[in-house]
């Protein structure tokens, strides 16, 4: 099947309705686009995991804070075209803001203690913005599946909380963290980094290679490793923490003792960009 690309969302509400009346497993990734190798593999998983694979791609304006990058949010729509036929894709979703967002539009989905703390402090707004979009987008694609990225860790869980509260008959999936060869996790974002800044945010993986060194070596205590990640993250000039954080992996409440999957999630801006990593720290028993 070639690739459909559909700007329209009742066309593509109809093309959805059809794949499911021919009995067809719809398998969904969302992007912002300017995609990368993380967004390519959550297409590969979606491909395997449905008979219809759809992606979209829409830079979601309710979700940037007023001073946030959305004005400069990097797009390349023939790029990530191309990446997507490549992928196996069959329909990308290609909305504008205006028809996402007509006149009047009042409504948003708010997901709370879940999307408290982490980014949902250092970005207010933000998960409203996405659980609003992702619910849209749900409704406008009928996925019978669909992917995310642990990535955007706290993102993952305010989705799958989501359509639990709801009643979303979807099943969420998660997919782990993609890197390039030097560790940095994939982002959009990263072209954003000078090649100086670039090797400056190695520093967020080190961090997490740290702290995992120090679990596995038998540390338990969250404030000695938080502790050991703030100063090697400091460490590094022109690197500044916004948050770095020890919570439970499954319910993101906050821990003073790492005795079960723990996420250690960090949030830097090197320069004016500001970058995200996570990993689940598993102490042995
Ligand atoms: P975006 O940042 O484009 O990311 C789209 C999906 O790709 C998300 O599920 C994200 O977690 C995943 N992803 C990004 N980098 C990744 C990496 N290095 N490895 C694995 N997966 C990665 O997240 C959004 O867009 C938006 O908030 C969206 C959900 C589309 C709502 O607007």
């Amino acid at each position: 099947m070639p690739l459909e690309v559909i700007p329209d969302k009742r066309e593509m509400a109809i093309r959805a309705e059809e794949f499911r009346r021919d009995g067809r497993r719809i398998a969904f990734v969302p992007t912002m686009g300017f995609l990368h190798a993380g967004h390519v593999s959550l297409l590969e998983e979606g491909r395997r995991r449905g008979d219809v694979l759809v992606l979209s791609i829409f830079v979601n304006p309710i979700q940037f804070g007023p001073n946030e990058d959305l004005a400069r949010y990097p797009r390349d729509l023939p790029g990530d075209l191309e990446k997507a036929r490549r992928a196996g894709v069959d329909v990308a979703f290609v909305p504008e803001p205006a028809q996402m967002y007509t006149e009047g539009f009042q409504t948003s989905v708010e997901v709370r203690e879940i999307a408290r703390g982490l980014c949902g402090d250092k970005r207010p707004g933000h998960f409203v913005g996405v659980a609003t979009v992702v619910t849209k987008l749900f409704h406008i694609i009928k996925p019978h599946v669909a992917l995310f990225g642990e990535k955007d860790y706290q993102q993952l869980a305010v989705i799958r909380r989501m359509v639990l509260d709801l009643d979303f008959d979807i099943e969420v999936l998660g997919m782990p963290i993609v890197r390039e060869p030097d560790e940095l996790a994939m982002s959009s974002r990263n072209a954003y980094l000078s090649g100086e800044e670039r090797q400056k945010a190695l520093v967020l993986s080190r961090t997490l290679n740290l702290a995992e060194e120090m679990v596995r070596e038998g540390e338990r205590d969250a404030a000695r490793v938080l502790s050991a990640a703030r100063a090697l993250i400091n460490s590094v000039g022109g690197v500044r923490i916004d948050y770095v954080d020890l919570r439970d992996a499954v319910t993101l409440a906050e821990v003073a003792r790492i005795e079960r999957p723990t996420l250690l999630a960090v949030a830097a801006f090197v320069g004016k960009t500001r970058l995200i990593d996570n990993r689940v720290l598993t102490p042995r028993s």
